[in-house]
């Protein structure tokens, strides 16, 4: 490897083939269960349209910035998140212990993957559902109870988090262009027509006034700082923030494309992604009384089969929806370990293959954990998971805790450290006034913001454990 002094134009893992490919890829890394799966479900928790207002907000002052850190500080290194970070604190100066953040961040990514994959499984499960037959005409009570029967058979979970897996290292170890590349240009465009049919069926056949008034009519007595930290968790999680994805991809972006203008497009489109996946699964919710806002995880998985059941061509649609939903999955899998693996061949000089083999099979390890969650360990939840399972610990920890924390250190290393030069270099900034406001909102709006939602949160637990 290279001296990591020395300012390299391109990265050792090459280097995307132009600015569209880069906003694919790191649409594909942002778009994935998080917008379909989690989105809705988490937005039926917490009393809709206020929570998604913050969620809202959140994307706008707090993650579009921080994704804009991201990427200056990969690009401006050329390597993986750990190193990107150290190669920074040279330029400018700043302690080498915040290279940490790196360190942090590839460790969420791991945990975030061991979960992910399990999630994901379930959605393959559903495409040889689907294609055989197994939804037509079928009712929400039936529609649940399939769902509860995957969820009770850790067989078929263990084989599909196995299956998922094993896909996402044979793209992870082809590498960035010919894997990465190809998959997002390829497949994205697909799962955005495909959630487009969702959106008139949800408009033509389910109960639409319904959906829109829950999404967008904010009840902030619904609120609770519960909520305002998982909406601003998910805002993280959903844009693949905090934990060095998007640095570990800004690395292979090309020095021309303009990171304000690329970012934005990438926070736009999966804001879309996720309130068109809202407003087609709430109008199915809100026409079947049988099926609970506040059904949680399994609310995708039940309420879509009833759509599918009873449309024309819903058997083809249905299956080409869930494969949709798993490739969307399978483009943000690979983003979650790029940057272990980068980092791994940068630093110990391992061939792709072999860190992208140790990487998937330590977070399949981990997975078992999410796979024995909704089996023998789903009452298992002691005081020092905090009374989650391990599926909700690993959930929570990583999105609620790990990536807004090390988006916060993200913000306040870029927006306090980076010498003028620099931001200039890479921002390429025409007028000072839009400078001013991004180093604005990362140095001082960000952390408020989040260390305030924090401590909001941790009051709330506080007197709660004392009542
Ligand atoms: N953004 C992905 C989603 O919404 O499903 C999940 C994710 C990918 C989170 C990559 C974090 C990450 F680094």
């Amino acid at each position: 490897m290279d001296n990591q002094n020395s300012h390299t134009p391109k990265s050792i893992h090459g280097t995307w083939s132009s600015r569209w490919t880069f906003i694919l890829a790191a649409t594909g890394s942002a778009v994935g269960l998080g917008n379909i799966w989690k989105f809705p479900y988490i937005a039926g928790e917490n009393g809709g349209g206020a929570f998604v207002l913050v969620y809202l907000l959140c994307i706008v002052i707090v993650g579009i910035p921080i994704m804009m850190a991201e990427v200056f500080l990969g690009r401006n290194a050329r390597r993986n998140p750990v190193n990107a970070v150290e190669v920074f604190t040279r330029q400018s100066g700043a302690s080498h212990n915040w290279r940490y953040i790196g360190v942090m961040g590839v460790i969420a990514g791991l945990l975030i993957m061991s979960f992910y994959s399990v999630v994901a499984g379930w959605a393959l499960h559903y495409v040889f559902a689907s294609i055989s037959g197994t939804f037509t005409d079928i009712s929400a009570a039936g529609s649940d109870a399939f769902f509860g029967g995957l969820l009770g058979d850790p067989k078929a979970l263990l084989g599909w988090h196995s299956t998922f897996t094993l896909m996402t290292f044979i793209i992870v170890a082809s590498g960035v262009s010919k894997g990465l590349g190809a998959v997002a240009k390829y497949m994205m465009p697909f799962l955005f027509l495909a959630l487009a049919v969702l959106l008139v069926y949800g408009f033509l056949a389910g109960n639409f006034k319904a959906g829109v008034m829950f999404l967008f009519t904010p009840n902030f007595s619904a609120l609770t700082g519960d909520s305002i930290l998982i909406a601003m968790g998910h805002a993280f999680f959903t844009l693949s923030l905090g934990m060095g994805a998007i640095m570990a991809y800004g690395a292979y972006m090309p020095s021309s494309a303009n990171i304000g203008k690329t970012i934005l497009t990438v926070g736009i489109l999966d804001t879309l992604v996720a309130l068109v996946a809202g407003l087609a699964i709430f109008p199915i919710v809100f026409a079947n009384p049988t099926i609970e806002v506040g059904a949680g995880p399994g609310l995708l998985f039940v309420s879509l089969p009833i759509a599918f059941g009873s449309m024309p061509l819903g058997l083809l649609i249905g299956t080409l929806f869930f494969a949709l939903v798993a490739v969307a999955a399978w483009s943000s899998a690979v983003s979650l370990i790029e940057p272990a693996i980068a980092w791994l061949i940068e630093n110990k000089g391992w061939k792709r293959i072999k860190a992208a083999g140790i990487v998937a099979g330590c977070c399949w390890l981990l997975g078992l954990l999410t796979v024995a969650s909704f089996g023998p360990l789903a009452e298992f939840k002691p005081a020092w998971l905090l009374y989650f399972t391990p599926f909700d610990f690993f959930d929570f920890l990583t999105s609620q805790i790990m990536l807004p924390l090390g988006g916060v250190l993200i913000a306040l290393l870029v927006a306090w450290k980076a010498p003028a030069a620099l931001l200039q270099k890479e921002f390429g900034f025409k007028s000072q006034k839009t400078q001013t406001l991004l180093l604005f909102l990362l140095r001082f709006v960000s952390p408020t913001l989040v260390l305030l939602i924090m401590a909001i949160k941790l009051f709330e637990t506080l007197s709660q454990l004392g009542a």
